[in-house]
């Protein structure tokens, strides 16, 4: 029987989806202890046919324990009350039969009926079970798995004692407004996982005294405001599977006695934090397996009961922001597992949670766990950080052998940190993925001295996509974060090469400007450091800076980008940066148009990325004796663009460096380099490798931009390469001549011509493009320019 085995597999399936909110609920609700239940004791009665009568453990609504005469009549195909049933029946089990109709005439007599089991039989209305007869003792009936579709008025008027009603897993649709009507004992309403749409706040008028109401698998999108408010009892609230989209904010009211909330598995994309703060009692909240892509500031907030708290199963959480979990002093355990792209929590993400004592972070893609989270986690006794690609060479020296934990204590008003064991889940299991060196090796067996004082910025792979699609005239969102020591800056480069973000730091060397706003100058942008400043600064100039008002670049690193156009298409670029270096992860933006021609619209899009044409001018802008200044203007995102230098000498053969440019990075200071000496700098200009939406051949034909020039001495003012009439010495200009006249004759040109290009290949010192592409490490780019810095340098010689 084809029903019965998939029915099965329903309950089966349904038990495991409620697991784990048992494991949430069942501490407040039912202490039963599974497992060590008294047998079933003989009852030596009449029996009727086929069925076992025996005096069974049972346990009423609020948990007490009887033993039940029992009459088990499951499984028999019965299509009608099997007789005689024994006049001191409690519980009647009639599950997984046939019947569709039941004769309550035969029930009537039996005065200490209470539990009524129906379950997965066929029946279809509720009037033939409860229409004649009041049963008065009852107080639990089962019904689930039957085929009721709608529950009139006063469906239950004739079980007046009822404590537990279980409809769950049938066809309901509708529900009369006073169904429910004359249940004024009911603790207990079950009727999840069936076919309602809409929630009727008038079902629960006659519902003064329950206390877990389970509505979840219904498809209802949206649930009314103030539709709980007559469940002034009501302390459990299961509303997973059910396809909500967001909570309004007073869909919560009234329920003050609230302790648990579900909202496992629904299609919430944010935390409802303003929903939440109308159920102050809350103790147990469930928020798992929600399309929530960042717990963001104050989402938790002020929540005083709040003791255990899940976000797990998330696919799209990406980020733990600043202060997103603040001031729960009664939280003691909080799981954020299994979430696939959570790479972010920020240092201070939690605060005042005083008494957490358990803190699961397991099957993520953490890279590290920042030291200050420990620090503020006063009550901290467990951590799981198994089955994360961590980076131990990285923020990482809380967890090293030699080091205890430390935390913060409040000691008179004074901060001081004290020393506690933090116990680590699974340490067999909390492998370094990170760096190759302590690949494979358990976090907790490495000791300080293996870890780095400082770390390269690291943008996690699972935190950006490689493209995203969005309909014109929307709204983008783009979230983009990195760890690392020092903390690293981070800013956006938009298609057009403008570059959204903090100003230049003081300790950055390359100097650069916005592509497109010119007016903005190194020294003016250094002066602002807030991201709206430098917003603002880039809006005024209108004319170039288009498209600026639809960005909008949030703190941590999220651009934003509203009103999408055609235009905004393209190749977008995150870079984070600190004193060692930075990482660059890009992400391409499809913008797909309105109306029936969308597929068309979409290729014809990509095909005009695709031709866009990449150029660049070279420019020197200034020469010293030891560094020269150079810029260059491109109205385009290239975010693995190279410069390459090399000092020209007569006869001998100069090392050539090469170092990535930084997306939106226009300009570059060399420095360390010779006085007096023609250099030649070759700037390479590129997308990013990773695009995929740039066909090859664009980005095998474009040729290097080059310049040469000559770096000054001391009495040199100008930066040209003519010959310095103060020059006395002769020998000095008798081989600046020879130079030059050498360079000449071999195509040397500020600005090479298609004709030309091929002599280049005959100049023996001159620079193989691709050969001298040296990225450190997949996506790390250093892009210090000091020769001297060797072990951070991706500087390379070739030859
Ligand atoms: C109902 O149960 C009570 C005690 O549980 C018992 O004393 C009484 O005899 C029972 N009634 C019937 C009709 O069996
Ligand atoms: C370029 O670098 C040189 C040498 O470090 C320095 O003296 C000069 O001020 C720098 N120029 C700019 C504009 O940063
Ligand atoms: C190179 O760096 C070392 C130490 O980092 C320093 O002692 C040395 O003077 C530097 N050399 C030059 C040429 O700057």
């Amino acid at each position: 029987m084809e029903n019965g085995e998939t029915a099965e597999r329903d309950v089966v399936n349904a038990s495991v989806a409620s697991h784990c909110l048992l494991c949430v609920f069942s501490g407040v609700f039912v202490p039963i202890v599974l497992g060590s239940l008294p047998p079933a004791l003989p009852w030596h009665v009449s029996c009727p046919m086929r069925c076992v009568c025996q005096i069974k453990p049972w346990f009423s609504p609020d948990s007490v324990y009887h033993e039940a005469p029992t009459v088990d009549c499951s499984d028999l195909l019965l299509t009608k009350l099997p007789l005689p049933i024994p006049p001191n029946t409690h519980t009647l089990r009639l599950q997984r039969n046939l019947m569709s109709v039941l004769d309550t005439a035969l029930l009537h007599g039996l005065h200490n009926l209470t539990d009524l089991d129906l379950s997965q039989n066929r029946f279809s209305s509720v009037r033939t079970i409860t229409q004649s007869y009041t049963l008065s003792s009852l107080l639990s009936l089962h019904l689930e798995e039957n085929h009721l579709s709608h529950l009139p008025e006063a469906s239950f008027s004739s079980l007046p004692a009822l404590q537990e009603l279980f409809l769950s897993h049938n066809n309901i649709h509708s529900i009369a407004p006073g169904a429910f009507g004359g249940l004024d004992s009911l603790l207990r309403l079950h009727i999840n996982n069936n076919r309602l749409n809409t929630v009727d706040p008038r079902w629960f008028r006659s519902l003064p005294r329950l206390e877990v109401l389970m509505l979840g698998g219904n498809p209802v999108e949206s649930l009314p405001e103030r539709g709980f408010v007559a469940l002034k009892s009501l302390r459990s609230l299961v509303l997973g599977g059910m396809g909500l989209r967001g909570v309004a904010e007073k869909a919560l009211e009234g329920l003050e006695g609230l302790e648990s909330l579900s909202f496992y598995d629904n299609l919430l994309s944010k935390v409802p934090s303003q929903a939440l703060r109308r159920v102050p009692g809350l103790k147990f909240l469930d928020l798992n397996k929600n399309h929530i892509k960042l717990v963001d500031t104050g989402d938790f907030q002020n929540m005083a009961h709040l003791k255990e708290l899940g976000l797990n199963n998330m696919e799209e959480l990406v980020s733990i922001e600043k202060s997103g979990l603040e001031n729960l002093p009664e939280l003691t355990k909080l799981e954020i597992t299994n979430n696939p792209r959570l790479s972010y929590i920020h240092p201070q993400a939690f605060v005042q949670l005083s008494r957490l004592e358990s803190l699961m972070l397991n099957s993520n893609s953490l890279s590290t766990l920042h030291q200050n989270i420990m620090l503020s986690l006063p009550s901290l006794q467990e951590v799981s950080l198994h089955s994360n690609p961590l980076r131990c060479d990285c923020l990482f020296h809380w967890a090293a052998k030699d080091k205890s934990h430390p935390y913060i204590d409040k000691v008179m008003g004074k901060d001081v940190q004290t020393a506690r064991l933090v116990r680590f889940i699974q340490p067999q299991a909390t492998l370094c993925s990170e760096p190759p060196e302590l690949r494979a090796r358990r976090v907790r067996e490495v000791s300080t001295g293996e870890m780095s004082a400082s770390c390269l910025p690291s943008i996690p792979v699972s935190s950006l996509p490689s493209y995203v699609g969005v309909q014109e005239g929307g709204k983008l969102v783009l979230h983009c974060r990195a760890l690392a020591d020092p903390q690293p800056e981070l800013y956006w480069v938009t298609p057009s090469g403008l570059k959204l973000g903090p100003s230049q730091s003081q300790s950055s060397k390359s100097s650069s400007a916005p592509a497109l706003c010119k007016n903005v100058t190194t020294s003016e942008a250094s002066r602002h450091t807030s991201f709206s400043s430098v917003h603002v600064q880039h809006a005024k100039n209108h004319t170039s800076c288009h498209s600026l008002k639809n960005y909008q670049l949030l703190p941590e690193g999220t651009l934003e980008i509203s009103k999408i156009t055609p235009r905004d298409a393209g190749l977008y670029t995150c870079v984070a940066e600190n004193v060692l270096g930075a990482d660059t992860r890009s992400v391409t933006v499809g913008v797909h148009s309105r109306g029936k021609y969308r597929k068309k619209g979409v290729a014809t899009k990509q095909k005009k990325f695709q031709a866009i044409r990449i150029d660049a001018r070279l420019e020197l802008q200034e020469v010293g004796e030891h560094y020269a200044i150079l810029s260059w203007q491109s109205r385009h995102n290239l975010p693995s663009t190279r410069l390459s230098w090399q000092a020209l000498y007569p006869n001998t053969h100069a090392p050539t460096y090469t170092t990535h440019i930084l997306a939106g990075t226009q300009s570059f200071n060399l420095t360390h380099l010779q006085g007096e000496t023609f250099y030649r700098v070759c700037l390479h200009l590129g997308i990013s490798q990773g695009a995929k939406h740039i066909n090859r051949r664009s980005r095998d034909s474009r040729k290097p931009q080059c310049i040469s020039f000559r770096t000054k001495d001391d009495q040199e003012f100008q930066p040209t390469l003519q010959l310095n009439p103060q020059m006395t010495s002769t020998a000095v200009t008798l081989l600046l001549l020879a130079l030059i006249l050498l360079l000449a004759a071999q195509g040397w040109d500020t600005e090479p011509r298609e004709g030309e290009v091929k002599h280049h290949n005959t100049l023996q010192y001159d620079i193989k493009g691709p050969q001298t592409v040296i990225i450190n490490q997949k996506t790390k780019i250093n892009y210090n320019n000091q020769p001297n810095q060797s072990e951070k340098l991706v500087l390379h010689q070739i030859c």
